[in-house]
């Protein structure tokens, strides 16, 4: 097969890029690994800064969001004894919305059925081939198990942190910087409406807490753990109570109301960047490239900021052969993730950075 753009991943990264990519009359085949249905039905992040928000907007995709998101003028910074509203509109003119990851793959899945993308699920064996040549191409073995070939002039590697395109890039171009956290985020997800308005971060003695929500009346709320804790072993009891401490239940006549639990996990703190994010005809975006901890939904709306990048860089490059945006894509979007995966790396690359910038 032949196409302009192979999209190695339908999270939302590779999604936004298809969508993007064809409001500027660049075809492009999504390839992933797993089913329609398990992209479809995959909880994690939920949270939107302005600047998604005018991304989703600027290509038609903002219409659920707008009737089905809530909009927050800003968040509060929790101590003991002690409460303060961060309002954002006031300080810097912008709201964050609160909608579901699961809602903006559902916008993009229906957007990109019904302008005809070509997606071919449950594909296994990807395989990035002739990066640094003229002719880049893709294989894979399709759900059928027989062995295919997609031609192209540019690969987006949108596959995750796990995924094969980053791999595919020679060791001796990379450069890795990498943190892991000494503690974990115990989330749940409970079928209670939120006890907030808008999102409480606390910082308490016995550890960091935060109330978040996904609808009026879906509640996510996290705990600071050890990262070995097993999330089975807390009671529902023990975590509501551990929660209630911490976000400040009883100061001030406001109560945490607790209800049931319906999800748990335990989610490890990492900070991962790899540079560059392009080889050759190769352009990584969102988790392919870097991961940060899941504070304020940086991966996802770092991942659309990514593709905002990209999308009009490949557009240029294809459609007239001017590469100028291409070239420097790779620095312009790691700028942005320097400022929030790095700053909490190391001081020397820190320092690194900065100088850079
Ligand atoms: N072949 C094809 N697809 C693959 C392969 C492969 N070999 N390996 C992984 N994939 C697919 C995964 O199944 C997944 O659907 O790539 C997709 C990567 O999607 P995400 O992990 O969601 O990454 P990204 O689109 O960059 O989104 C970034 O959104 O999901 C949040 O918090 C998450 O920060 C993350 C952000």
């Amino acid at each position: 097969m032949r196409t302009q753009v192979a999209i190695i991943g339908a999270g939302p990264a590779g999604l936004l890029l298809s969508h993007l990519l064809a409001a500027d009359g660049v075809e492009s085949v999504v390839l992933e690994t797993r089913s329609r249905e398990y992209v479809a039905a995959r909880i994690r992040a939920g949270l939107l800064e302005s600047s998604t928000v005018d991304v989703l907007a600027g290509c038609g995709l903002d219409g659920r969001l707008r009737e089905q998101g809530l909009e927050h003028r800003g968040i509060y910074l929790q101590w003991p004894e002690e409460r303060h509203h961060l309002d954002f509109v006031d300080l810097v003119g912008r709201s964050v919305w609160v909608y579901g990851q699961t809602e903006v793959t559902r916008d993009l899945v229906a957007a990109r059925d019904a302008a005809g993308q070509q997606f071919v699920y449950e594909i296994s064996d990807t395989a990035l081939h002739d990066l640094d040549g003229d002719c880049p191409y893709v294989t894979y073995v399709d759900i059928d198990g027989r062995e295919q070939r997609l031609d192209v002039d540019a690969i987006a590697g949108c596959d995750g942190s796990f995924g094969p395109s980053r791999k595919a890039i020679p060791s001796s171009v990379g450069r890795t910087w990498e943190r892991t956290y000494p503690f974990a985020w115990f989330g749940i997800l409970a079928d209670v409406a939120p006890s907030t308005d808008e999102l409480i971060y606390a910082w308490h003695a016995e550890g960091f807490a935060l109330h978040s929500m996904r609808s009026e009346s879906v509640s996510r709320l996290y705990l600071q753990v050890s990262p070995d804790t097993d999330p089975a072993t807390w009671s529902d009891d023990q975590i509501w109570e551990a929660l209630a401490r911490r976000l400040g239940h009883g100061q001030n006549g406001w109560e945490l109301h607790p209800g049931p639990i319906t999800d748990r996990s335990v989610l490890p703190m990492r900070s991962y960047v790899y540079e560059p994010m392009r080889y050759g005809q190769l352009f990584l975006a969102g988790d392919a490239a870097h991961i940060v901890p899941p504070t304020g939904a940086k991966g996802l709306n770092l991942a659309v900021a990514d593709v905002a990048l990209l999308a009009p860089a490949l557009a240029a490059m294809i459609n007239k052969g001017d590469r100028g945006a291409a070239d420097s894509y790779s620095d312009r979007a790691l700028r942005r993730v320097a400022l929030h995966a790095l700053l909490v790396v190391d001081d020397d690359h820190a320092a690194h950075t900065r100088r850079r910038l």
